[in-house]
C-alpha cells in the first residue's frame, strides 16, 4: 500500500512531462507555420507594393451658388471624376464613397454617397455625382469672398472624397483602408451668364492619400 502511494504521484508527474513536451512541440510546429505564413504576406506585399488610386477631374460645373439671409446657402455643383488603378496585379474594392464640395475650407454641399464597385487590375471608371446643399449654413464672411473672386474673376473649389478602399490579390481581400482625394479646381468667375453654369472646369489631376 505504501509503496503504491509513493508510486504513483511519480508516475503522474512522468506523464505530465510529457504532456509538456508533446504541447511545445505543437506549440513550436504552429509557431513556425504561422511566421512562415506572415514572412510570405510580407514578401509577396512588398513585391507588389499596391500603387495609390490616380483620380482626375473630368468636369465641374456650378450651377447654383446662392446665398440669403447672409449665410444660409443653396449650391448645385455636377462633377465627374476619372478613377483609375494603376496596379497590374491588384484589384480595388472602394466602399462608402463620400463626394462633397468645400470653399476657403468650408463644406458648401451636403455629402453625396456613391455606389461601391470594384475596378479590376489597371481598369478605369467614371464617377459622376450631383451636389446640393439647401439652406446649408456658412460663415458670414461667404458673400464678401465669393464677391471678391467673382471680381478677381477667379474662384478656387475643392472638391473631395473620402471613402475606404480594399485591395485584392488573387483571392486574398485585404482588410478595409481609409482614403481621401482632394481636387483642387481653379474656375473661371466671372459675371452670371443668363444660361448655362456659373463656372465649369475640364481636367484637374487630384491627389489621393491612403
Ligand atoms: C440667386 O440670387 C439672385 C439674386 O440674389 C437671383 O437673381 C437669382 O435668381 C437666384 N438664382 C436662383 C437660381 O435662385
Ligand atoms: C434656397 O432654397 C430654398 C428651398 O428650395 C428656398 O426656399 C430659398 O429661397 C432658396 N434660397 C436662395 C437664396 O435661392
Amino acid at each position: 500500500m505504501s509503496q503504491i502511494l509513493v508510486k504513483s504521484p511519480k508516475h503522474c508527474a512522468k506523464q505530465g512531462l510529457n504532456i509538456d513536451k508533446h504541447y511545445k512541440k505543437l506549440f513550436l510546429a504552429f509557431s513556425t507555420l504561422f511566421t512562415s505564413i506572415l514572412s510570405l504576406i510580407l514578401i509577396i506585399w512588398l513585391i507588389l507594393r499596391p500603387a495609390k488610386p490616380d483620380f482626375s477631374l473630368t468636369e465641374a460645373d456650378v450651377y447654383l451658388l446662392n446665398l440669403s439671409g447672409g449665410h444660409l446657402l443653396n449650391s448645385s455643383v455636377q462633377l465627374t471624376l476619372f478613377s483609375k488603378n494603376p496596379n497590374q496585379k491588384v484589384g480595388i474594392y472602394y466602399d462608402e464613397l463620400q463626394v462633397y464640395a468645400a470653399y476657403k475650407g468650408q463644406q458648401i454641399t451636403t455629402y453625396t454617397s456613391l455606389p461601391p464597385f470594384y475596378q479590376g487590375q489597371g481598369d478605369s471608371n467614371l464617377l459622376t455625382a450631383s451636389l446640393v446643399g439647401i439652406g446649408l449654413p456658412v460663415a458670414p464672411s461667404f458673400g464678401y469672398e465669393v464677391g471678391r473672386d467673382q471680381i478677381a474673376g477667379k474662384l478656387v473649389l475643392n472638391l473631395k472624397v473620402n471613402g475606404q478602399l480594399r485591395w485584392k490579390v488573387g483571392t486574398w481581400v485585404s482588410s478595409r483602408y481609409r482614403f481621401n482625394v482632394n481636387c483642387v479646381a481653379v474656375m473661371p468667375f466671372g459675371p452670371a451668364i443668363p444660361s448655362g453654369p456659373l463656372t465649369s472646369k475640364q481636367g484637374t489631376q487630384c491627389s489621393t492619400t491612403v
